[in-house]
């Protein structure tokens, strides 16, 4: 490290083994359950990352943009209503549109510390680093844990922003949703703030073409999921065998990842000394990205006991940002 740059702190609360135990307990689950499911948690190693990297970059896939868009125009307004020294940043991947924030923090004076929290151990030490050589006045912490199961981890004192950007609490369902906002309510102290970024519900065709792009990296995050099952548990999973699935469910009002098993096959995962047989055109369940209105949005902060102050979306209305505090 140069001159008067830290190294950032890392804690470690799920080692690589701890989540090849996760990820052998979800697939059990997941294979024997009807419809298949796998959790999308599992999609984000090292490859997984830069795909969604990818993703991010492709004219179909607007949230990143019209995130980063918001921030760009509110960051300073954030920084002043938060009046935090210390942002915290849950599923945090490359920290990329957060450095927006913490630019306006530290214009204030006010950065002290920077906690970082991501399950990808490799993609959280290149962020931490990154941010460690950016901001040499704030402490740089890196979290390897389950946001889940580790929120106990996250550092009190200071006056904190919690930073949950991209939709990634669309990722998780409605029970999930509300148990991993109180449980967030819960390790903030009065005044700390939450900053959610939520993708907005919108146009069927937007919606379906942001999650099957025409180049197919959408479909080949999407199979990283099997490559990954492959590896970690011996699984012969062929994901070309395997067809990229999206659509939205207007019902529920969010975006569901599939993939189809283009023919009757069978899969051995042999660290678990399974095989499961899939039907022609069977289908398994990869990810829900749930799509929000502000009514909903502010009656989930509501029952975890947090204040919506403000809402912000881009000049299309596609991509809301929200500041609420503890109540
Ligand atoms: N916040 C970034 C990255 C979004 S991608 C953005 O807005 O662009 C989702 C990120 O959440 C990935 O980095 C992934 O590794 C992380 N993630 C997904 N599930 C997680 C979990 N259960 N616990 C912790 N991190 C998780
Ligand atoms: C991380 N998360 C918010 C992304 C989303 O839009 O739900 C993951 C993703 N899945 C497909 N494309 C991107």
């Amino acid at each position: 490290m140069p001159d008067g740059v830290t190294e950032p702190i890392v804690e470690v609360h799920l080692t690589p083994p701890e989540l090849r135990a996760a990820l052998r307990r979800d697939v059990a689950a997941g294979l024997s359950s009807s419809p298949k499911e796998l959790p999308p948690k599992y999609f984000y190693d090292a490859r997984g990352c830069d795909l969604f990297d990818d993703i991010t970059r492709l004219a179909e896939y607007y949230p990143t943009r019209c995130e980063r868009s918001i921030l760009t125009e509110r960051a300073a307004e954030i920084a002043r209503l938060s009046a935090a020294d210390t942002l915290v940043e849950l599923g945090s991947g490359t920290s990329e549109k957060t450095r927006l924030l913490l630019d306006a923090l530290a214009a204030e004076g006010r950065l002290r510390r920077i906690v970082a929290f991501d399950v990808s151990e490799p993609t959280l030490r290149s962020a931490a680093d990154t941010l460690a050589h950016a901001y040499p006045q704030a402490e740089v912490r890196a979290v390897v844990g389950d946001f889940e199961h580790h929120l106990g981890a996250i550092p009190r004192g200071g006056r904190r922003l919690v930073a949950f950007l991209g939709g990634t609490i669309g990722n998780l369902a409605p029970k999930q949703r509300a148990l991993f906002l109180s449980e967030v309510a819960s390790l903030m102290a009065p005044g700390d703030g939450l900053l959610l970024g939520t993708d907005l519900v919108k146009d069927v065709a937007r919606l379906e073409a942001a999650y099957d792009d025409a180049a197919g990296v959408t479909a080949e995050f999407n199979r990283n999921v099997l490559h990954v099952v492959n590896r970690e548990l011996g699984a012969d999973f062929v994901p070309e065998r395997f067809t990229h699935v999206a659509r939205f469910d207007p019902d529920e009002e969010w975006i569901e990842m599939w993939l189809r098993s283009s023919k009757a096959q069978e899969v051995t995962v042999a660290d678990l000394g399974m095989t499961v047989g899939y039907g022609r055109g069977e289908a398994m369940r990869t990810e829900i990205s749930a799509k929000f209105r502000r009514s909903g949005v502010e009656a989930e902060l509501g029952d975890a006991d947090l204040a919506l102050a403000r809402w912000w979306t881009d000049r299309d209305g596609d991509f809301a940002v929200s500041l609420s505090f503890k109540e």
